[in-house]
C-alpha cells in the first residue's frame, strides 16, 4: 500500500465518520428528519475539502497496481465518500449532469473499468469484502442502525452464498449421487441460516434509525456522466445461483435476466462469473422431471427429491421474510408515513416506490413457487413432484 493509500483508508476509518456522525445528529434533531438542507453547511465543507485533497493525490499518483483487491479496496473507499456527498445533498443527481467530484469520478471510473465492476462502492464493499482493524471494520458511521445493519447483511450474505456453493457442488457430482443428498442438507441448513439472521435483524434494527440515518447512503448518484443505482444486499451471486439451480427462477424469463443484466457489474468478478456458469446449467427441478418416469420409485429419487423440495420451501421462506417483513417495516410503511417532497427519495435502484415494491413481489412469488396467473411461477411443478413422494 502506497503512504496515499493509507492516508486515505486512515481518514475514511475515522475522520469521515466522525463528520457523518456530526451531521446525522443535526439531521436527528430536526421535526423533518428527512430534511439535509442548510444544515451542518460547514461540516459538509469539510468532509468535501478533506476527502477530494486525499483523492487528489491518489489520483496524481496514477494506477500504482498493487493487484485486483488493493484496487478494490481504493475504488470502494472512493465510494463511500461518494455515496456520503450524495447522502448530503452536496451531490444530486436530479440537480446536475455531470458529478461535481471531479477527481473522486476521474479515480472511480479508472478502477471500475480496470477491475470490472460498477465505479462506486458496492455492497461487498461493506459486508463480505470489509477489512476489519482492530475488530471495527468500514462504516459511514457509528451508529448502531448501521452497525446491525451491516452485521446481518453481511452474515445473510454469506449464508445465501454457503447454500449456492452446496448447491453448484451438486452439479459435478450429480443429482442421483448419495453425497448430493449430504450437500442438499448442508443448503437447507444455510437458508435456515439466513432465516434466522433476518428474523434477529427483524427484531434489533430501529425503523426510524434504519430509515433515516441508513438508507439514505445508499441511493443512486452520479460518477462522471451516469447515474450508479445504490447497492443492496442482494448485489451476490448466491441468491440467483440457487433461484436458477433450484429451478425456481429461469434465466430466459424476460424480467429475471433483465435483473441479472442490471447486476452484473454491482458483483465481484469471482461472482460474475459463477452466475455466468450457472446461466448455462439446467436446474434440480428440470432434471427431476425429467427422471421422474425412470427414477420416481427408486430410493435415492424419494430421498433427494424430498430434501430438493425442503430447500426450494426454504428458500422461499426467506423471500417472503425479506419481503413481507424487512421490507414492509423498513421501506414501504416509513415512506407511507413520510412527507410528501421526500418521497421520490426512498429506495436505493431509483424506481419509484410501488414499481420496486412490485418487482420484489414477483421475485418471493416465484422463490415460493406461488399460484399466479399474470407470472410464470413453478407453482404447477412443485405440486407435480410433491405429489411423486411416496
Ligand atoms: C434487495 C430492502 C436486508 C437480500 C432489496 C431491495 C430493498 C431491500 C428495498 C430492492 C433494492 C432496490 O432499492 O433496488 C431490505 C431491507 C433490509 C434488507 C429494508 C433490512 C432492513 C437484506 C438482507 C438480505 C437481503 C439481510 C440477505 C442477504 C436482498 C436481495 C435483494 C435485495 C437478495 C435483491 C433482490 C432479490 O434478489 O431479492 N432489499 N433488505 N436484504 N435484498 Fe434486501
Amino acid at each position: 500500500m502506497t503512504d496515499n493509500v493509507i492516508a486515505f483508508d486512515s481518514w475514511m476509518r475515522d475522520g469521515f465518520v466522525e463528520l457523518n456522525n456530526d451531521l446525522e445528529r443535526l439531521y436527528w434533531a430536526q421535526e423533518d428528519k428527512a430534511n439535509v438542507d442548510e444544515v451542518g453547511d460547514d461540516v459538509k465543507k469539510t468532509l468535501v475539502a478533506e476527502g477530494n485533497q486525499l483523492i487528489s493525490s491518489l489520483l496524481q499518483e496514477g494506477n500504482t497496481d498493487e493487484g485486483f483487491d488493493a484496487a478494490f479496496d481504493v475504488l470502494g473507499n472512493v465510494g463511500l465518500f461518494m455515496a456520503a456527498c450524495r447522502r448530503h445533498e452536496i451531490t444530486e443527481p436530479s440537480r446536475e449532469h455531470v458529478s461535481p467530484l471531479t477527481e473522486a469520478s476521474a479515480l472511480a471510473m479508472q478502477i471500475g473499468a480496470s477491475i470490472g465492476v460498477t465505479p462506486r462502492f458496492a455492497t461487498a464493499h461493506l459486508t463480505t469484502h470489509n477489512k476489519a482493524v482492530a475488530g471495527k471494520y468500514k462504516r459511514f458511521t457509528d451508529l448502531d442502525a448501521e452497525r446491525i445493519f451491516v452485521d446481518y447483511n453481511t452474515k445473510g450474505i454469506l449464508a445465501y452464498k454457503r447454500a449456492a456453493d452446496a448447491l453448484l457442488k451438486i452439479k459435478s457430482i450429480g443429482i442421483s449421487h448419495p453425497i448430493a443428498a449430504d450437500l442438499l442438507r448442508v443448503a437447507h441448513r444455510a437458508l435456515q441460516d439466513v432465516h434466522e439472521s433476518n428474523s434477529i435483524l427483524f427484531s434489533k434494527l430501529d425503523t426510524d434509525g434504519f430509515f433515516y440515518q441508513v438508507r439514505p447512503y445508499y441511493k443512486p448518484h452520479r460518477v462522471g456522466q451516469n447515474i450508479y443505482r445504490g447497492a443492496n444486499a442482494g448485489d451476490f451471486a448466491g441468491i440467483n445461483v440457487i433461484d436458477l439451480l433450484l429451478g425456481l427462477c429461469l434465466a430466459n424469463e424476460p424480467s429475471y435476466s433483465q435483473l441479472l443484466v442490471d447486476k452484473f457489474l454491482y458483483m465481484m468478478p469471482e461472482d460474475q462469473q459463477i452466475l455466468r456458469d450457472c446461466m448455462r446449467m439446467t436446474s434440480f427441478m428440470d432434471e427431476f422431471i425429467a427422471l421422474s418416469e425412470s427414477c420416481r420409485h427408486q430410493s435415492w429419487f424419494q430421498e433427494h427429491l424430498s430434501l430438493f423440495i425442503d430447500v426450494c420451501r426454504m428458500h422461499g421462506q426467506t423471500a417472503q421474510q425479506h419481503h413481507n417483513q424487512l421490507v414492509e417495516k423498513y421501506i414501504a410503511k416509513p415512506a407511507n408515513d413520510m412527507v410528501e417532497n421526500h418521497l421520490d427519495k426512498v429506495t436505493a435502484s431509483g424506481p419509484p416506490l410501488p414499481v420496486l415494491l412490485g418487482a420484489l413481489e414477483k421475485l418471493r412469488d416465484r422463490r415460493c413457487a406461488a399460484q399466479r396467473n399474470d407470472i410464470y411461477t413453478r407453482y404447477e411443478d412443485m405440486q407435480m413432484l410433491e405429489a411423486m413422494l411416496g
